[in-house]
């Protein structure tokens, strides 16, 4: 099957937009009692929507609102024709589970091939996947579409990292799919074992499941000598590949707009915001058989911004903080990724590092906990310490304690890294 979506003109794409989206709206409302009491109690119907921005009269899909659903209420098609199942742990409660059909799938694998193309990979690459295999859609969303893309799989998984340092050193793949953070976990294996990683075969990693900053995109590249790029996606929407950052321009995601309807609100008043303006990504699926979702709160904070190298779609802004993730300290907003970028600026310190948040006579208190570069001496050490301290002053507005400590100490990621401790007295 060819891929012609990128050469969607805006009015052949927006027609094709809106027959979908009626589609959407007409098949989640016929067939999910969820939606069609949600669509009634609000007071709208599915012949409401006659143009895209009619979109905005109908109600949000939350995390809450799959959960409440659990495992199968959402689902818009007889078990029968479900051919795959899907689930994320969350860290609370049940988990969300998330169904495919047959078609639904090879959207899915269309959409990933689409992205790995847009990332640099061709037919007959070969491509690592070190995602998670399993319920986590990380695995075998990747695997799919680079099938599809007509690439050689090599199905890592996550984990036995001394072996994916041999694997990748023996099959020479050109491109790898992985969290960043487990890319620096390989980064340290590849050291440990005196594998030079800038003379590995690989060529393109393409990176996501978790944020990362401009700042860690430059570590990785310099450290493999490699083009990083960044993929985009969630299991309530599909999994990855609902977005792709392209290689020649790494200036944001090309959300695959043929498949998936954003739409960016201020997350307070809950109003659609105009192109360009920061808030809540939302998305509504335009194609997707089992699990029809509309406007479903991502929690994900970004922009939209118009198409460069793929000018049919637009683009969102690298996702550097979700709502979840956001620690408010002393009445400031602080994301990980702010601290993450002042980390990878001061000389002599690792990206290895952790938020640990305490509790000090009655107010919380911040600490990072980061790993001192190899070679970095004491005076080297000492001045780096400062200089965290006064930079997340100066740039995030917060008072931090910084807390060097020993190369290879901290906990290692095997998948989606978990940046913060919360040792806060119970309130
Ligand atoms: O993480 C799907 C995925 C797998 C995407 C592999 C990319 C690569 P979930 O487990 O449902 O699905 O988690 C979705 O992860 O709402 C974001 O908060 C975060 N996330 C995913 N990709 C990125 C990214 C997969 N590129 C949640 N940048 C999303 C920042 C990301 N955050």
């Amino acid at each position: 099957m060819t891929d012609t979506a990128e050469k969607l003109s805006a009015d052949e794409l927006a027609a094709v937009q809106l027959e979908r989206l009626q589609w959407t709206l007409r098949h989640a409302y016929a067939n999910v009692p969820f939606y069609t009491k949600k669509f009634a109690d609000a007071g709208v119907h599915p012949d409401d929507c006659r143009e895209l921005a009619d979109l905005a009269k109908f109600p949000f899909t939350t995390k809450a609102d799959l959960r409440d659903n659990y495992p199968f209420g959402m689902f818009a098609v007889p078990q029968k024709d479900i051919r795959r199942i899907h689930a994320s742990s969350g860290t609370t409660g049940k988990p969300t589970v998330v169904g495919y059909t047959e078609q639904d799938l090879d959207t899915w694998a269309t959409v990933v091939a689409r992205s790995i193309h847009a990332a640099g990979g061709r037919p007959g690459h070969k491509v690592h996947v070190a995602y998670g295999y399993g319920l986590f859609t990380g695995g075998l969303g990747a695997h799919y579409g680079a099938e599809k893309l007509g690439c050689t799989v090599i199905p890592a998984s996550g984990g036995m990292t001394a072996r994916q340092v041999q694997l990748i050193t023996d099959f020479e793949p050109e491109v790898i799919m992985v969290t960043p953070s487990y890319m620096l976990t390989l980064l340290d294996e590849f050291e440990r074992q005196g594998v030079d990683p800038r003379a590995s075969s690989l060529k393109v990693g393409i990176f996501g499941a978790e944020p990362w900053t401009e700042q860690m995109r430059a570590e990785i590249e310099e450290r493999f000598a490699i083009d990083a790029v960044d993929i985009y996606g969630l299991s309530e929407v599909m999994g990855p590949g609902v977005a792709q950052e392209c290689v020649e321009t790494k200036d944001g995601l090309h959300i695959w707009e043929d498949h998936f309807f954003p739409e960016v609100i201020d997350p307070f008043s809950e109003a659609v915001q105009s192109a360009g303006a920061q808030g809540e990504l939302l998305f509504t699926s335009l194609t997707k058989q089992a699990l029809p979702i509309i406007r479903y709160r991502t929690r994900d904070l970004t922009r939209l911004l118009p198409g460069t190298a793929r000018p049919a779609f637009r683009r969102m802004e690298k996702v550097t903080g979700r709502s979840d993730d956001l620690i408010i300290l002393r009445g400031v907003n602080v994301f990980p990724t702010q601290i993450e970028e002042i980390v990878l600026r001061t000389e002599g310190l690792s990206p290895h590092f952790q938020l640990v948040r305490t509790t000090r006579g009655r107010l919380d208190h911040l600490t990072v906990r980061v790993e001192a570069r190899h070679g970095a001496e004491a005076a080297l050490r000492e001045t780096a310490a400062s200089a965290l301290a006064v930079g997340v002053k100066d740039g995030v507005g917060v008072s931090v304690t910084v807390e060097i400590v020993e190369p290879d100490t901290l906990e290692r990621s095997l998948g989606k890294m978990r940046r913060v401790l919360d040792q806060r007295d119970p309130a």
